[in-house]
């Protein structure tokens, strides 16, 4: 991992601010009698991508809720920079955003009035310096064109670019994505790859990735994780993930077709 540098630059303008790091301690979360987040602690670093990964359901979007506070934690708590997610006003001192899993974008807004929305609602800047704003970010992520359309006009993968860009637009030091590459193309997941990873060299920002995307995980990130049955089984850099002999890693990372003892029940009706 490179050094944290001592500071951190929004993207459209030169304004400077602090890294921010995060520190989940000892997290559990339940819905009722499901045990989902099981006693975690964890922490990423001040301008480090720590990219998590685990089988479906294991509760990976889960955490990411509880780590940007839109969820509070059954026992246990995050602290950003020291403070505890769930104070009041933490978004007035640091700008975070989460790039969701399924986009989570307003039908009912334009593609433009969706990036707008955030720095419209702070009165971040001029309508003209928004505008730039928003375009720059659309443009990154090759959806000039689409400034003017809404959601339903667009493919699952240009609404998770979307999604993206409206992300990048709120400048934010702390940056989680919920799956970025699922349903791009190659190219474009290259695309995304290279924005996480830019963001991180030259910004500084803290990064968190979900992602099944093995290509994603080993070409950038500074730390992998793998989540298991409410914990996370492993910790550390690509390289250790890969030579890990735990055959649960090795099971995630190569898994074997076995018609002999398929993990689908045969007989399930
Ligand atoms: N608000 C909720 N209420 C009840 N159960 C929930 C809630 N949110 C998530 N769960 C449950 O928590 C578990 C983990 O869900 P989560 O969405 O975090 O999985 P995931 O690891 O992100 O899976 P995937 O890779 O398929 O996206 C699932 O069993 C899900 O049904
Ligand atoms: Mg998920």
């Amino acid at each position: 991992m490179s050094a944290p540098s001592t500071s951190t630059r929004n993207f459209f303008t030169a304004e400077e601010s602090a890294p921010v790091g995060v520190s989940v301690e000892k997290v559990s979360k339940n819905y009722g009698a499901l045990e989902v987040l099981k006693d975690l602690t964890f922490a990423v670093e001040p301008g480090e991508i720590f990219v998590l990964m685990g089988p479906s359901g294991v509760g990976k979007s889960v955490l990411l809720r509880h780590v940007i506070g839109l969820e509070a934690p059954t026992s246990g708590r995050v602290l950003i920079n020291g403070h505890d997610v769930m104070e009041e006003g933490i978004r007035e001192h640091v700008r975070m955003a989460l790039v969701f899993q399924e986009g989570a974008l307003f039908n009912s807004l334009s593609v433009y009035d969706n990036l707008a929305l955030y720095p419209r609602e702070h009165r971040t800047g001029t309508e003209k310096a928004i505008r730039d704003k928003v375009m720059q970010a659309l443009k990154l992520l090759s959806l000039d064109d689409t400034a003017e359309k809404f959601p339903s006009d667009l493919s699952g993968g240009m609404k998770k670019r979307v999604a993206i860009a409206r992300a990048l637009v709120m400048e934010p030091q702390l940056l989680l994505y919920d799956e970025p590459t699922s349903e791009l193309d190659p190219v474009m997941s290259a695309t995304i790859d290279e924005i996480i990873a830019t963001l991180k060299n030259q910004y500084h920002v803290t990064t968190m990735v979900v992602s099944h995307d093995r290509d994603l995980a080993f070409s950038i990130a500074d730390r992998v994780a793998l989540m298991m049955g409410g914990v996370l089984i492993h910790v550390g850099s690509p390289d250790s993930l890969k030579q890990s002999t735990d055959p649960r890693v090795v099971d995630f990372l190569n898994p074997k077709i076995d018609l002999e003892h398929p993990r689908f029940k045969k007989n399930a009706t």
